[in-house]
């Protein structure tokens, strides 16, 4: 399997430098982000993945760091429910490093490459489903067209949408390639990006509840967190970005009064400050080794309460009931 290189990497280590303590990563992947922390003064990380099959990567950080690293195949946004992370509040950091990773854009087997043809899967993790099949061969054409309009800002969503009802009345659509071309008819080609791109996004984004899988998390890390504890977060499209910099806001109590979000009520405020206050992005260097980076952003907060806020904010995003 080929190792994914991470993204932003150098830029988050010396953001949150001094590292110490016990840290989460949400996002294990092929450990890039674990190994750093360790490397850099964690003395612990809880490392989760929901993806099984990058416990491959494991094993050689083990063999280095033994039981300074804990792993968990579970989702992120279950972490209130990890007996060995709740209500700790010596937890030092939690990172997220959100998406997906070469090894699931490298595989055609896992369904999410619309380069060679695959079956239409894009589950990350283990999870039962809806697969990306289930949705485009079962949602209705209304709840194709908000989705691919919602989740992959795609203006062509609509015509879309109906191509692919057209086309699967005729026949089941099986593979990545299949859907990619129903897509090329539509959308017109573009030298920067694969036509399929953004319907892609979409799909894999409902299949795997990304939005809300988010929006639990931050608000959980929060609370697990001790006084001076970091959340670091790096997306990859502009929803995710929404949800981190809206949650952000509401925790340093910068909401604007005037807007939708419920103003900060409680007495802990403010919980979190940003640490950068604009998102950094990679360098043009980064950028000519690792194309992935090409969207990338990077936000950092730092808790500065004492306790734990007793608030649940709300980060506003398109929720879209498959109803399948
Ligand atoms: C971009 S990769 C992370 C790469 C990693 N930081 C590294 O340095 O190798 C994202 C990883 O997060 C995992 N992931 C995405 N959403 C998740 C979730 N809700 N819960 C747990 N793992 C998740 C994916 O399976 C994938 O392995």
């Amino acid at each position: 399997m080929q190792e994914h290189e991470p993204v932003l990497l150098n830029d988050f280590i010396s953001l949150v430098a001094p590292i110490a303590g016990c840290w989460i990563d949400g996002t294990f992947g092929a450990g890039g982000y674990t190994r750093a922390l360790l490397e850099n003064g964690a003395c612990k990380v809880l490392a989760i993945d929901k993806d099984s099959s990058t416990k491959v990567f494991l094993k050689k950080i083990q063999n280095e760091y033994g039981n300074m690293i804990k792993f968990y195949n579970h989702n992120f946004a279950d972490i209130q429910k990890n007996n060995d992370i709740t209500c700790r509040d010596d937890i030092s950091g939690v990172v997220l490093d959100l998406g997906v990773s070469s090894m699931h854009l490298d595989n055609p087997l896992r369904g999410f490459s619309f380069k060679e043809s695959g079956p239409l899967d894009m589950r990350m993790g283990n999870q039962p489903g809806p697969t990306a099949s289930d949705i485009v061969n079962r949602c209705s054409e209304a709840t194709l067209a908000d989705l691919i309009f919602f989740y992959g800002q795609e203006r062509k969503a609509r015509k879309i949408a109906n191509k692919i009802v057209r086309e699967r009345n005729k026949k089941k659509i099986t593979t990545t390639l299949e859907l990619a071309e129903i897509i090329r008819a539509i959308v017109p080609k573009n030298l920067k990006k694969d036509p399929a791109t953004r319907t892609f996004q979409a799909i894999r984004i409902a299949v795997n509840n990304e939005l809300k899988d988010l929006s639990k998390t931050l608000v959980f890390a929060e609370k697990i967190l001790r006084k001076g504890g970091i959340i670091a977060v790096v997306t990859f499209h502009s929803l995710e970005d929404k949800i981190v910099k809206d949650f952000g806001k509401i925790m340093s109590g910068k909401a604007s009064s005037t807007n939708r979000y419920s103003p900060p009520t409680s007495k802990t405020y403010p919980s979190l400050v940003a640490v950068n206050k604009k998102p950094v992005v990679a360098t043009i260097e980064e950028l000519n080794r690792n194309k992935r980076a090409r969207s990338a952003k990077l936000r950092v907060y730092k808790k500065v309460s004492d306790s734990s806020s007793k608030f649940f904010p709300t980060m506003e995003f398109p929720q879209i009931e498959l109803g399948i």
